[in-house]
């Protein structure tokens, strides 16, 4: 554009907007922490139950902790059956994030709590929150079959729980293991889109379940949560491992994305990648179905070199690239593999909507309104003149 004025949108990058105790995003080192902990140190180790007690309440519990914490969750995973009926009345063709959206705000309607601003009711909702999640997204995919949903198991841990109810089939251990590694590697990201999003409307005292509401609007597009679906469907379009070289020349000569690559933070390798790739790695080599972590991996290697021919820089994987693969092996459909990037997510989302409710890293609340730099006409020198509708 040729105006000789100068536009800014820096997407925020490199602006601290806020503190935070919760997590920790270091894009030059590739390091993700939770409160403290490395995501290597907690995937495939702690579990999603121990994980979420972590974000919420600072500590990962001990033995008993985690007992009586993984059961309140579990008592709380059904949904009322208000919200469920509401979901038959949708078409099956209503997109899953959308239908995720609409369930956070329609659950409000049934927390009797929703208007307590209160930390231990806050506490309380974001449990809810959590366990309901995973409920709505597999009864939305059964709905969507014209199948009735599964009741939750309160004897299955959240991942497995989560396949039952989705698949109607109790995964085996190494497959609910893998899912779970991969709910914990999806829980918290910082100051991420739909993280901030959710910290922007809980500034306005907006309640939870509003917050949530428009964080899952955030990661639904494709350049966040969105783009593990997109990875499929490009792995999908490929086809073959001949045709990835082409693809990737291809995608670059029409100034074309190349999903699951790149990363507002991350100047090295997205730490999660690298546990997601292995694990993609092996689920295909169970299943028979190596081709997708194949064709994934030379992707990724042809994708890099690409780059840094016509660029002169590197790029790196994210956290949707070996996913997809992962959860299509895992035999989740490719439209909801975003709604289950949410419901690890919504851990995080909770934790970082009680910190900035009770600034809890902060002096005291305080509501976002940045400023933008108006570019836009006065009509000369001085405002614009205003002639009514008549005279115009
Ligand atoms: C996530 C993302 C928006 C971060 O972008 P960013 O690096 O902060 O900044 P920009 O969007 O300005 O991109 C910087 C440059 O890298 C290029 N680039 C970034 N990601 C790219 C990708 N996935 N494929 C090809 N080129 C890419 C851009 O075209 C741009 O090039 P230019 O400077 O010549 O215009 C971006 O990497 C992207 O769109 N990735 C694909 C979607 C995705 O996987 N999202 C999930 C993120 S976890």
């Amino acid at each position: 554009m040729e105006t000789g004025m100068e536009f800014k949108n820096i997407g925020l990058r490199g602006v601290v907007v806020a503190s935070t105790n919760i997590g920790d995003v270091d894009g030059s080192a590739g390091r993700l922490v939770y409160r403290g902990y490395l995501i290597k140190d907690l995937s495939g180790k702690a579990s999603f139950e121990e994980v979420v007690h972590l974000l919420l309440n600072e500590i990962l519990p001990t033995r008993d902790q985690n007992k009586a914490f993984s059961a309140q969750l579990a008592a709380e995973r059904a949904v009322p059956a208000e919200l469920i009926a509401a979901l038959k009345t949708r078409p099956n063709s209503a997109l899953p994030m959308d239908i995720l959206q609409a369930s956070a705000s329609m659950l409000a309607h049934h927390d009797p709590e929703v208007e307590d601003p209160s930390r231990e009711a806050s506490h309380r909702k974001a449990i809810r929150l959590i366990a309901k999640f995973a409920t709505v997204v597999a009864a939305w995919e059964r709905i969507r079959n014209g199948q009735e949903p599964i009741d939750p198991d309160p004897n299955l841990s959240h991942a497995a729980n989560f396949l039952y109810m989705m698949k109607g089939e109790v995964p085996d251990e190494d497959i609910a293991g893998f899912f779970d590694a991969a709910l914990v590697m999806h829980a918290e990201h910082g100051f991420n889109a739909s993280t901030f999003a959710a910290r922007e409307i809980a500034s306005t005292r907006a309640h939870m379940y509003a917050a949530v509401a428009g964080a899952v609007g955030s990661l639904s597009g494709e350049l966040h949560g969105g783009a593990n679906t997109r990875v499929m469907e490009m792995l999908m379009d490929i086809g073959s491992p001949e045709k990835v070289e082409s693809y990737v020349k291809e995608q670059f000569d029409a100034g074309q994305r190349i999903m699951g690559l790149g990363h507002a933070v991350y100047k090295v390798d997205d730490p999660r990648a690298l546990i997601l790739a292995p694990m993609s790695k092996t689920v295909g080599e169970r299943f028979g179905e190596s081709k997708w972590y194949e064709m994934s991996a030379l992707l990724e290697k042809v994708a890099k070199e690409e780059f840094k021919k016509r660029k002169n820089r590197d790029i790196y994987t994210n956290v949707d690239f070996y996913s997809a693969s992962l959860y299509y092996m895992m035999g989740i459909p490719m439209d909801q593999f975003t709604p289950i990037f949410a419901i690890a997510r919504i851990a995080g989302w909770t934790a970082h909507i009680i910190e900035e409710q009770f600034a809890e890293a902060a002096p005291k609340p305080m509501l976002y309104r940045p400023e933008s730099d108006y570019v836009g006409d006065y009509c000369g020198p001085e405002v614009c003149e205003f002639v009514p509708m008549e005279d115009r």
